[in-house]
């Protein structure tokens, strides 16, 4: 098997040489960072695997994924190697935006099961040293949570847990308070009947926006993050829609936006300067992280962590952390969202530009984190092409810090289809489907496609509440568990290899100036006191062949093992590839060479170390 490989390889080494050199002097050096290796806290390393509860597995058979399902699936979970898991909102909720408005926080919603379910849940897990975050949503709950009908009533301590604010008069008719629009379109304000005032909601009218300027609902928010992290064992939470927490107190008309397509009922229309990352939502944040910090060391327990969702500039979303010196700490990580944006023209030019720019602007202090995908936007595996699976898993498990995998990313999963009729997305439903295929949701969460039995084994064969996507005959769990270098195989032997990538001294990223389909990542991991393992990824995520790759430094012809490759590579795992080699179309692969002083970290920083000389 690895020898014809060898000869290829060879053969191209010799009759291209010098045609090696040429793109090996435009290699674009990018990155080459310190990572610090000697604090190795779980959550540094961690895999954090996030279930979307409803579609994951419904064990009763009613059309709705539960917590049981979930912890009938817990050895999958543990089998996949993941650190954690988080779980999208289980909590109880009338269900108009998914679990996503809370009428009670401290209590299960019965679609999911009881709060002894979760119990159970939480051990089971645990007991299988797997971890679990729960998705904490704190800017705003239910219209039905009993604080917003307590609030609308007025009644004694109450008045003030809303943003709540009387109305303007144009033209002889009541309209709201300022042109504030909510992120699922329209006004961010609706009227109260009871109150006779408008309340602010920055997502569905049924989700109406907590006060922080109120120290009761600040009190009340930390009580719950007590409830769940300290009295249930839960080891983290996920913090939601974080930049919205706090508004400008003037309530102030916020300025247009003036980006092109865009009407004014469109949230993009304005520039949200005053409903979005404040000043005071940063001392929520930080306030929170001295919290928890508490509640770990007040156990004496394994580090309780959150992480935000703040979808935002970078400045803004590397604020979330905390301040540059880490005298001030907030988030554990705040969400990359960056390689969201992918789409079946990204090269590895905008790979590299993404990488870049978090490492240029993360205080070193801070830990990096990378994610393809969540429940809230299209799957990878549409956006980018089924084909780039493999590589994109492998590059987000292979940089260093936090990797985090929405549900089906391992086996490639791709959107469902969905109709308007069918469709459960609240905020996309809201004004008869009118937007409903630009906004849906609905695509990214139809059910898990474990199996080719009825539902994709997601239950027996009852109705089930998103319909299951027609790919699932072909793309499911059982059928890669079978096939040897499937998405799952691979992703699973990912994660086998990150235990192994866990001390960092540096990383390098780059791409050859004249090849912007070819992405180069390389991590220097600490072996001894005088000693590096080189591990090299590399992918070709154009559609043409790659020819007379030299990663090589110093004019050696160096021995690459393979340890991993894309599930169409020519490259088997375990076979030697010396000097230069060819990739093809999406092919990617995980190299490794032997401990040697030359690879140490600290002796490389020019590029030109990297160049083989003719
Ligand atoms: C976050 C969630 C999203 C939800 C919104 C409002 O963005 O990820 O699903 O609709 O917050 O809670
Ligand atoms: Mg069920």
């Amino acid at each position: 098997m690895v020898l014809p490989i060898l000869l290829t390889v060879f053969a191209t080494v010799v009759t291209v040489n010098c045609d090696v050199i040429s793109i090996k002097e435009n290699w674009n050096d990018i990155v080459i960072s310190s990572v610090a290796s000697e604090d190795q806290d779980w959550w540094k390393t961690a895999t954090i695997y996030q279930i979307y509860p409803r579609s994951f597995r419904d064990s009763d058979n009613d059309g709705v994924g539960d917590l049981k399902g979930i912890i009938e699936k817990l050895d999958y979970i543990k089998d996949l190697g993941v650190s954690a898991i988080w779980l999208s909102p289980i909590f109880k909720s009338p269900q108009m935006d998914q679990g996503y408005d809370i009428s009670d926080f401290r209590d299960i919603d019965p679609d999911y099961g009881t709060l002894d379910d979760f119990i159970e849940l939480i051990q089971a897990a645990h007991n299988r040293s797997i971890r679990v975050i729960i998705d904490f949503v704190p800017n705003h709950t239910s219209d039905q949570h009993e604080w917003f009908l307590l609030s609308a009533n007025k009644t004694e301590g109450y008045e003030d847990y809303y943003v709540w604010a009387d109305g303007r008069e144009e033209n002889g008719k009541r309209v709201p308070p300022n042109n504030w629009i909510s992120a699922f379109k329209y006004s961010a304000w609706t009227w109260n009947e009871q109150r006779q005032q408008f309340y602010l909601h920055q997502y569905l009218a049924q989700q109406p926006d907590l006060n922080y300027r109120s120290q009761e609902v600040v009190k009340e928010m930390k009580d719950i993050l007590t409830f769940w992290l300290d009295t249930h064992n839960v080891d983290g939470a996920r913090i939601d829609a974080v930049p919205h927490l706090v508004e400008a107190a003037n309530l102030t008309d916020e300025p247009l936006s003036n980006i092109d397509g865009y009407s004014d009922i469109d949230y993009e229309y304005l520039n949200h300067i005053y409903t979005k990352n404040q000043p005071e939502t940063y001392d929520v944040v930080y306030d929170w992280r001295a919290h928890i910090d508490n509640i770990t060391k007040s156990k004496n327990a394994s580090t309780r962590i959150f992480m935000t969702e703040s979808a935002a500039d970078i400045d803004d979303v590397i604020k979330y952390y905390g301040n540059t010196n880490g005298s001030i700490l907030g988030a554990y990580f705040s969400f990359n969202f960056f390689f969201i944006g992918l789409n079946e023209n990204s090269t590895a030019e905008d790979l590299a530009d993404a990488i870049n720019t978090w490492h240029d602007k993360l205080p070193s202090i801070y830990t990096y984190n990378w994610l393809l995908g969540n429940h809230d936007n299209h799957r990878i595996a549409s956006k980018v092409g089924v084909e780039k699976v493999d590589g994109l898993n492998m590059l987000v498990a292979f940089l260093p810090g936090v990797q985090i995998t929405y549900n089906g990313e391992e086996i490639g999963m791709e959107n469902g289809n969905v109709t308007c009729e069918d469709g459960q997305d609240g905020s996309a439903t809201k004004d008869n489907c009118t937007h409903y295929e630009s906004s849906s949701r609905d695509y990214e969460r139809t059910p898990f496609q474990w199996d080719d039995t009825i539902n994709a084994g997601f239950n027996a064969g009852n109705k089930t509440w998103l319909p299951v996507s027609d790919k699932y005959k072909e793309c499911n769990v059982a059928a890669q568990l079978a096939q040897d270098n499937s998405h799952l195989n691979i992703y699973m032997r990912l994660q086998e290899l990150r235990s192994s990538l866990k001390a960092q001294d540096a990383i390098l990223v780059d791409h050859p100036r004249d090849n912007k389909y070819l992405l180069h990542v390389r991590r220097y991991i600490t072996a001894s006191s005088n000693t590096s393992d080189v591990y090299d990824y590399i992918f070709n995520i154009g559609s043409e062949v790659a020819e007379n790759i030299d990663i090589s430094p110093d004019g050696n012809v160096t021995t690459f093992k393979v340890v991993l490759s894309s599930g169409d590579s020519q490259f088997k795992v375990g076979s030697v590839i010396i000097g230069n080699f060819t990739l093809s179309p999406y092919e990617s692969l995980i190299l490794r060479t032997d401990q040697s002083n030359k690879w140490r970290a600290s002796s490389i920083t020019l590029a030109s170390q990297y160049l083989r000389k003719c």
